[in-house]
């Protein structure tokens, strides 16, 4: 045979071979068309790994396939389909009207430190008993102002020094924001404010836990053959940062049961009266400080880079600030009165930036219908909620900071993004439905406490144009389970004089 021959048949026959054994893309599940699909899938594969290997490439594709296929579509994961919806319409329809359906979250072999998280767990007893328990914790500990100020008077302490140390006053906030909300969400957790070598460890510990385990498999988007051939060469690794981890908080959890009496706002306390086991207890401290801590500190970076780049909405808000009375002393246990303004801002910039753009995976025990397509029993479901409050059709100059628009008579006056019962779906940074996010209000209480303070402390400036050779803000985002600023905050901070 000819060379080129030869070299041609080389060429083309895996790809071939490849076609050959690609699964057939049945577009019908028992007569009901599958939401569409790209082509070629591989059988134990799916094709989600051809298309978009890690997290920060499945915006961009899914905004393809949304682009040509319309609101609902699907990557496979293996044998199972990966349903992505990115409408308004369906979204409120699978998580508020088909809410128990799809309230499901889809089981891993993988027992990692969250495999016996709220999050993780199936819709059933146990998962309903759990977050209730978290839900009426996080009740109670509202307006633990005591917490929270010392947390925010940590915090003020720690940029006050940083701008000492620096010239000019420029700083990175994003790190010493970590600290504080660590400070804070592991003081409810248990129970006492932890020793600082103690919450250095953890806080280590939970970067390094973090930093091994794969984005795409966080929302279940990663085939088990490939699960197996990414995490066999670090699985020491992560073995040995989980039990190293359990160590900790085992120790934390041991000192919170010799307390002789109940600690009011302890988490440990009430997972205590519930009879679990070590692991259980371990994996809920772990789900508790993780699902806070990250998703607070993202959501502060983005309030406060808005704050920095608009300088009249900033002395806006300062002002009324001074006129209200303060929200951050009110006695322990009462409600904080209420800032109108301070909301908005807060509220605009979870619209704008809200710190997980997808929720976590949903799944369903039954084959089911929805928007003419057939969904499959254990297909992940997941909505890009980000592009829901970023939507033209439901708001005006959607990519505008414009937190007036969250004001009295504003179009997002009604909008609630607490309630998992939601009438609208018009933004859900928080999710929506059954497995809405159980610790959105105190998130909100936080996020708006931490502000008032850092805006009455500061003045937030952006760094000169050229200075520094760099723009003075750039809002880019970073994809991954949260999306966080792709170059991190740089302000120019001035002490307020008081
Ligand atoms: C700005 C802060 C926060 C944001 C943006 C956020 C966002 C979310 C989102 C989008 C979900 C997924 C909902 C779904 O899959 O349908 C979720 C779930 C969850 N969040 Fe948050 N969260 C925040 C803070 C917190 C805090 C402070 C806690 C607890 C201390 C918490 C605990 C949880 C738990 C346990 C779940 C799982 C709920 C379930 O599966 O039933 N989150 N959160």
């Amino acid at each position: 045979m000819h060379p080129i021959l030869v070299l041609f048949s080389i060429a083309i026959l895996p790809v071939l071979v490849l076609l050959l054994v690609s699964t057939n893309h049945k577009p019908y599940h028992n007569g009901h068309p599958l939401p569409p699909a790209p082509w070629p899938r591989l059988p134990l594969i799916g094709n989600i790994f051809w298309y978009s290997p890690n997290i920060a490439s499945l915006t961009a594709v899914l905004g393809r396939l949304h682009n040509s296929h319309g609101p609902v579509v699907s990557l496979w994961v293996g044998n199972k389909p990966a349903v992505f919806l990115d409408c308004h319409e369906i979204t409120h329809k699978a998580l508020t009207q088909m809410g128990t359906i799809f309230a499901h979250r889809p089981t891993s072999w993988f027992e990692g430190v969250n495999s016996h998280g709220i999050n993780s767990t199936t819709y059933c007893g146990r998962w309903s008993l759990l977050r209730r328990n978290l839900s009426s914790h996080l009740a109670a500990v509202q307006h633990a102002t005591d917490a929270l100020r010392s947390s925010i008077d940590g915090l003020v302490k720690n940029l006050e020094s940083a701008v000492a140390g620096t010239e000019g006053g420029v700083i990175a906030p994003s790190e010493p924001f970590r600290h504080a909300m660590f400070s804070f969400f592991s003081a409810l957790c248990y129970g006492k404010q932890v020793d600082e070598d103690v919450l250095a460890s953890l806080r280590d510990l939970h970067a390094e836990i973090i930093s091994l385990i794969v984005e795409l498999d966080a929302f279940h988007l990663m085939p088990a053959l490939l699960k197996l051939v990414y995490y066999l060469p670090k699985w020491r690794k992560l073995l040995s940062a989980q039990r190293r981890h359990h160590v900790l908080v085992t120790a934390l959890i041991s000192a919170c049961r010799k307390q002789p009496e109940k600690v009011a706002g302890c988490y440990v306390h009430t997972l205590l009266g519930l009879g679990l086991g070590e692991d259980e207890m371990v994996s809920l401290c772990w789900e508790y400080m993780n699902a806070s801590v990250k998703t607070t500190t993202t959501a502060l970076d983005w309030i406060m880079a808005r704050l920095v780049l608009h300088q009249d909405i900033q002395q806006k808000l300062r002002m009324d600030i001074a006129e209200r009375p303060s929200g951050n002393l009110v006695p322990c246990c009462e409600p904080r009165p209420r800032r109108p303004f301070l909301e908005a801002v807060v509220v605009e910039a979870l619209r704008l930036h809200p710190p997980a753009h997808y929720l976590l995976a949903h799944t369903t025990d039954k084959d089911v219908i929805l928007d003419k397509y057939a969904i499959p029993k254990g297909s992940i479901v997941n909505i890009n909620l980000a592009n829901i409050g970023r939507d033209a059709t439901l708001w005006t100059d959607p990519n505008v900071f414009m937190p007036e628009r969250f004001m009295e008579g504003g179009e997002g006056s009604n909008v609630n993004c607490i309630s998992g019962a939601q009438t609208t779906t018009k933004m859900l940074p928080f999710g929506a439905g059954r497995r809405a996010c159980p610790g959105a209000a105190i998130a909100l209480t936080v996020l708006q406490s931490f502000v008032e303070e850092l805006v009455k402390w500061f003045q937030w400036e952006p760094l000169e144009r050229g200075l520094m050779e760099e723009p003075s803000i750039d809002m880019i985002e970073k994809q991954g389970i949260v999306t966080e600023m792709r170059i991190p905050l740089r302000t120019r901070l001035v002490v307020r004089q008081h």
